[in-house]
Order: structure tokens, then sequence, then C-alpha cells
């Protein structure tokens, strides 16, 4: 491999670190309106009556739209359209942040002024805040029951392992929110070209939601609007359906206006209205041998999915599939129940559903090493998946298990049994800083597994120029990651073009063919593919042509450091270019790629449950100060297979972010409510991690156990690199007190309270 797997410089971080990069704020157009938002600010209700007279009545305000002015569709939702774009009167409020109005202004200070003049009356009805409320029915959110959606697993005889087991672990977990505090807050600018297109330029994960949802709710044809994905300051699953409930109000107000409408979001709008981690309730029941195998798991989780469905659903799935984390487990009966609340609704966020029951079950598997005297490591390399093995759901491993390499390679790294002693050592010596070592070993399901089958396919569009630069579209997007990097890493490893010679271009929605959501950590394997079968498509029409005109075999051609070789002939890649364009080469292809077809039963969540998995393993030391609470990440060591490496410091920039992200989850980041208000609206009071809290060291290797199906082999990296750290970090601090931690986020009271007999929950 002459790039893959090497040290590239990232493609866009010249313009990012100059602050040249141009994000959703940064568009302006001539005539240009602000938009503003007229919240319920009530979390339960019917409303009423709306007034938007004086509103009107202040001058520079151009329109005040309600659900009366939406042409199209009023609803949206994923799965289930259950959600108004704005409540119409009559209708119910379900949480703070619904949306009863739109201002459209001459100023971003005029339109907010004219929010505070639409009146409105809400009948307010009793809010219901918890899950433990939400599943009595007593008052019901939505649809018929709050239990709006279970998945289960229904696989062996969980009876006959409780009766056979040594040993039976029974324990309770709650987890908190997580606010995905990407940098750039959400936010869409509308406009109108001149041939009547509506082009939205939006700070999105999946332009195609934004496309097809701006299209029903202004009732307008698909080929009549163009999703332009701005520069995006981070989405980690925060932008994937959340940008067409964002658009869609520009989108109206510039189809209402005729003029271009701009919104971008506060942070305060952003963290009411938006969507968050789910807050999670499980139940544990798991059997095991003496010798620590396991024998079963019997789970019930519920997940709060706040006022509507949005991808709850999608999400319910995951946990489901990731409730047993990465062992073998013969006997399996698991339950996911998705419950309504009168608050925030929660969808996607990186590991979509499974940090919630792998920092369960990645709990259950130490306290079960523990009472079985078998060293945490040592129990999960008993247990962990190889090739031959069936998953959770049954699904047969045959290729591209590097998950005990994974365990190994952490293991040798981080010195474990000379760690172990140093920690031992350290709290002899230490009365009131105690030190613990916690280790994670987790798994991940790349792509949108069998009930995405449908939407999983990418597109790529690579255009060769007579200059030999190239550019390339693909349909996901960049957020950060680096997909645009490990795209051109792709093609110049095929092409042999230098990185630097190679653009990729912002996904629109007029020019790329849908290629489903970037999400699902899918990007390297779909967009990488597509890119690698457009690009070979080039490679073989520029091949074609260089042996008719040299007179040369096919196997003689070699592409590499900017450089075609011919025979004996070295040619810079741009003549070759140059030549082609003079003969008519087709320098331009599209290159698509497909999931292949999996096999699930959905009723008993039994069989393919993805095309592969992603395999992790974290250990974490930490230090916590018994007198304050303080919990320190001091160092991790972190090893994931994904397949191959592509983007070689891309992927170590992942590990490193999603460690630290995954430590905000566990132990600083908390979301704090009122009767369903959000108090914590802001980074002042919803503290996530600063330089400041960052380990001293992260070590991070890769096993590549290549999977054949992806490009050069790759896997997934994007979401397991934040899942294995919670409950790494948990296991480690449990491993500090001596006490088992059942609650994230672990605030430094838990610690104190912990230690003075209480629980962490209480
Ligand atoms: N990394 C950065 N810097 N910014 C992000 O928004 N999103 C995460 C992950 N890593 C994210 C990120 C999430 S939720 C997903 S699904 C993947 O990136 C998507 O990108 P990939 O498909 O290229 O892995
Ligand atoms: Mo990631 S939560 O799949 O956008």
């Amino acid at each position: 491999m002459k790039v893959i797997g090497k040290k590239v410089q990232r493609i866009d971080g010249l313009q990012k670190a100059y602050g040249s990069a141009k994000y959703a704020s940064d568009y302006y157009f001539h005539n240009m309106l602000y938009a503003s938002v007229v919240y319920a600010n009530v979390p339960h209700g019917i409303l009423k009556s709306i007034d938007t007279s004086k509103a009107y009545e202040l001058p520079g305000v151009v329109y005040v739209a309600t659900y009366k002015d939406v042409p199209g569709s009023n609803k949206f939702g994923h799965i289930i359209k259950d959600m108004n774009f704005l409540v119409p009167v009559g209708d119910k409020i379900r949480f703070e942040g619904d949306v009863i109005a739109l201002i459209a202004a001459e100023s971003k200070e005029i339109a907010e002024q004219a929010a505070k003049l639409v009146e409105f009356e809400i009948e307010e009805l009793p809010p219901v805040l918890t899950i433990d409320d939400a599943i009595k029915d007593q008052v019901i959110v939505n649809g018929s029951s709050n239990i709006g959606f279970h998945r289960k697993i229904r696989r062996g005889d969980i009876n006959e392992a409780f009766s056979n087991a040594d040993l039976v672990i029974e324990m309770e977990f709650e987890t908190g929110y997580q606010e995905h505090a990407y940098l750039e807050p959400q936010g869409a600018v509308a406009y109108y070209t001149p041939d009547n297109i509506l082009e939205i330029y939006v700070s999105a994960q999946c332009p195609f939601y934004v496309h097809e949802d701006v299209a029903n709710i202004l009732n307008i044809p698909l080929n009549k609007i163009n999703v332009i994905q701005t520069e995006t300051g981070g989405g980690f699953g925060g932008k994937e359906d959340v940008p067409s409930y964002i658009a869609s109000k520009p989108a109206l107000l510039s189809y209402l206006t005729r003029r271009p409408v701009k919104l971008i979001y506060t942070r305060e709008m952003d963290i009411k209205e938006t969507s968050k981690r789910h807050p999670s309730k499980s139940y544990y029941k798991v059997a095991f041998k003496k010798d620590g195998t396991i024998l079963g798991v019997k789970s019930s989780t519920y997940l709060d999915m706040g006022a509507y469905s949005t991808l709850s659903p999608i999400v319910m799935y995951r946990t489901t599939v990731h409730s047993c984390s990465t062992y073998k487990v013969p006997n399996v009966h698991v339950d996911v129940y998705g419950v309504y609340t009168n608050k925030v609704p929660c969808g996607a966020f990186r590991g979509f559903g499974s940090p919630q029951v792998l920092f369960a079950m990645e709990s259950v598997i130490d306290e079960a090493a523990k009472k079985l005297g078998i060293d945490p490591y040592e129990i999960r390399l008993k247990n962990t998946l190889d090739i031959g093995d069936e998953t959770a759901t049954g699904h047969k491993l045959t290729q591209s298990v590097g998950a005990k390499k994974t365990l190994q390679k952490v293991f040798t790294m981080s010195n474990y049994s000379e760690l172990k002693r140093k920690v031992e050592e350290f709290n002899k010596n230490n009365k009131y800083k105690k030190r613990g070592l916690g280790w994670s070993h987790i798994f991940y399901g790349v792509s949108l597994g069998s009930g995405g089958q449908h939407l999983d396919g990418a597109s790529a569009e690579v255009l060769v120029h007579p200059d030999g630069t190239i550019n390339i579209m693909i349909g996901n997007t960049e957020m950060g990651q680096g997909a645009k990097t490990t795209m051109a890493i792709i093609a110049s490893e095929i092409l042999g073009q230098h990185v630097d010679k190679i653009t990729v271009l912002q996904p629109q929605t007029l020019v790329i063919q849908d290629s489903g959501p970037t999400v699902a950590s899918r990007t390297t394997f779909f967009s990488g593919n597509a890119v690698k079968i457009a690009t070979e498509k080039i490679r073989n029409n520029i091949i074609e042509f260089l042996t008719d005109f040299y007179g040369v075999g096919k196997t003689e051609i070699k592409f590499a450091d900017g450089k075609v070789y011919i025979r004996d002939k070295i040619i810079s890649f741009d003549e070759v270019a140059e030549l082609c364009n003079k003969h008519n080469v087709k320098l331009s292809e599209v290159g698509w790629y497909k999931s292949p077809k999996l096999h699930f039963d959905q009723e008993n969540g039994v069989g393919e449950a993805y095309i592969t998995y992603t395999f992790s393993t974290q250990l974490s030391l930490v230090e916590v100060d018994l007198l304050t609470g303080k919990i320190d990440l001091k160092e991790a060591w972190v090893c994931h297979d994904i397949g191959k490496v592509i983007n070689y410091d891309g992927a170590v920039g992942q590990v490193h972010g999603g460690v630290i992200q995954g430590m905000g989850y566990a132990i600083m980041e908390e979301i704090k409510q009122e009767n369903g208000k959000i108090l914590t609206d802001n980074f002042n009071n919803y503290i996530i991690p600063s330089i400041k809290d960052i380990p001293e060291k992260i070590h991070v290797d890769f096993v590549e156990d290549e999977f054949s199906e992806g490009p050069f082999g790759a896997k997934g990296l994007g979401e397991p690199s934040l899942m294995s750290s919670p409950p790494s970090i948990a296991n480690a601090v449990s491993n500090a007190i001596n006490k088992r931690i059942n609650r994230i986020p672990i605030s430094m009271e838990d610690i104190i309270k912990i230690q003075t007999g209480g629980k962490s929950d209480e």
C-alpha cells in the first residue's frame, strides 16, 4: 500500500484551522431575512389559541407563520409521523420545545423581539417526567400507550441457563442524557435561485433526509430543492434527523416570502429543542459457570424517548443487538422498551443506543469476575467472540473477528500485570486517593443493519480534470470525522495521484444520488467502496487507452506516487490526464455500492443483524479523590479491530475524541431538568470535558483483521471509538473505590454518597 494506512495531512484541515471554512452561519444573501422560533415552553398541554397580530405590528416583521401556512404535510417522524412541524390549535403540546410559530424579519433582533409578541394559550396537562411514571400509563404522552415500542431477542432457553448456573448476577443500571455538544449549533439558510430552485444550505449529516422532509412540508417535487451540506462543525448523531426540523423553518419562510431566510440556533435553543442520548434503566440477570463462562443473559432496558418517536425505534434495534456485549451467549432473553415522556425527544448519538447496555453488561462481567475470583481480563478473553461463534442474535461470524487480538494487544500494550501491581502499591500508600483499573470489551455492528438494508447504498462521483486534479463528491458527509481525507486516500491509492491534488466536495442532493444517512460508522465502508469502484473504472479507462496508444500490455501499467509507469516510461499523472482528455477518454465515473443481503427474523431478533462488526478493548486507569469525589482519567489503552486502517491520523483522532466524549458521558455531563424544562441550557452549566480534563496519555493501537467486503478490508470506527470508554471508566472507578457503580454519569456527590453507604442512584 502506498497511501492506505499512512500518515496523510487532513485535506480540510488548513481551511478549518485558518477559519476560512464556510459554515451555515457564514452564508449571506442579498435581501435576506432572519428567522426566530416561538416555543410552547410548557411540557404538556393543549394549544387553545394563537394570536399573531401584535407580532405583525412590530416594524420589520415580514411574516409570522403558523400551522395554517404549511402548504404540505405538517408532520415529521422518521418511522412514525407523530411530531407536528408547527402545532395546530386544538392539538397537544408534548414538550417545552414544541414549536408554535415562526417569524421572518429584517433583522435577527426584530425577529427575536417579535417572537415574544406572539400570544397563545395552552391548557396545561400534568406532565409525565420519568420512565417509572410513564410505564404506569396513567397519563398518556403520545400514541395509545407510553410504551411506544418493544424489541426483543429470544434465543435458546434462558431458564435452563439459570438452573445450570453456578453464579447468577442480578443488577440494575441507570444512565443519563448526553448532549452532543457539537461546537457549531444547528442552522440553515434557504434561498431561491433565479431558476426557482429552493437551495438549502444546512449543517447536517444527512442532506437526503432534509431533502425529503422539506419537499413534504412544502409539497414541492424533489427536483426543485437542492440541499447543500455546509461545512459541519460536528454532528455526533445530533445532526441526523434533526436538521430536517431546523431547515424546514427557513424553507417555509422563504417559500412564503420568496426571500432568502436564515436561521441559526443559539446554544440555548439547540439544547432545549434538539435530540440527546436516551436516558435508560436496565435490569440484568446473567448466568455464569464457575470458570466464568456465560450461560445466559436476561435483560430489560427502558429508553426514555421523550415526546416523539423520531429515530427511537432504530436506536432500540441497536440497543437490543448490543445488549450482551461482545460475548458468546447461548441463551438470550432481551427486552428493550421505548417509553414516551414529556421531555425533549431523544435520538441518534454516537453509539446509537448501545452505550447504555454496554455499560450494564460490562459492569455485570466485572462483578462476576470479582465474585468468581477471575481477573477481568481473563473472563473477557474466555467469553469473547471468535471465528465460528455466534453473536447474541445468532449471527455466525465467519471472518474479520479480531476481538481476542484487541484484548491481547491492550494486555501487552499496558503491561497489565505490572500496572496492576503499581496500582495496588499506590493504594497502599494513599489513604484519600485511590486508583483503579477498568476493562471494557465491546463490539459494534457496522452498517444500517437488517432493518435498514434498503437505505444502505452509497454513491461516489469522481472527475479527473485535464490538469490531473481530481474532484470527488460522495453522498455521505464530512462532519469532522475525517471522511474527506479517507476518501481522498482511497482514490489516491487507486489512481496514484497525490492526496493534495484531490478535492472532496460538499454533497448536493441535486447532484448525487441518495446515499443514505451518514451514520452507523458506515462512511468508510460504503462511500469508501463507492469511491473505490468509481476510481477503478477511471483507471480502467485510462489503462485501455494507454495500452492502445503505447502498444503495451495492461499489466505493464502502474499508478503510484503521482506518476503512471508505462513499461519503461514514467509520465506524471497530470500529463496522462491531459493526454487522455485530448483523446476523448472518459475521465468521470460514478461508483455505487450497496449492502449485501442480511437475513434476520425481526420478531425474535435472531439472525444477521449487521454486515460486519468492529471489536474494541479499552483499559482505563483512574484516580479518585475520596474527600472531594473528583475522578481523574489518568491514562487509557485502546485497541480497535477496524479491518484495515485507511486514514491513520484520522483513526487515531477518532479514538482520542471518542475516549474523551465517552469520558464526559461517564463522569461529567449531566442534563438537569425541572418540570420538564432543561436547566443546563449552555456550557456554563452543562459541563463537557475541556483540555484540562483529558488524560495524560491515550495509547492507541489497531488490529487489522480484514473484512473481504470492505474497501481494502476496512470496517468502521466512528462510534466504537466512544463506546469502549464509558464502561471501562465506570469499571475503573468501581475498582478504585471497591464499590459497584450502577449509574452514569458518576458525579462527585455520588462518590461521597456511595462511600457513606448509599447507592449511586439514591
Ligand atoms: N467525529 C467527529 N469529529 N465529529 C462527529 O460529528 N460523529 C460520530 C463519529 N465521529 C462525529 C465523529 C458519529 S455519531 C458517527 S455515526 C460517525 O462519526 C460517522 O462517520 P463515519 O461513518 O465516517 O464513521
Ligand atoms: Mo452516528 S449516532 O450513527 O450519527
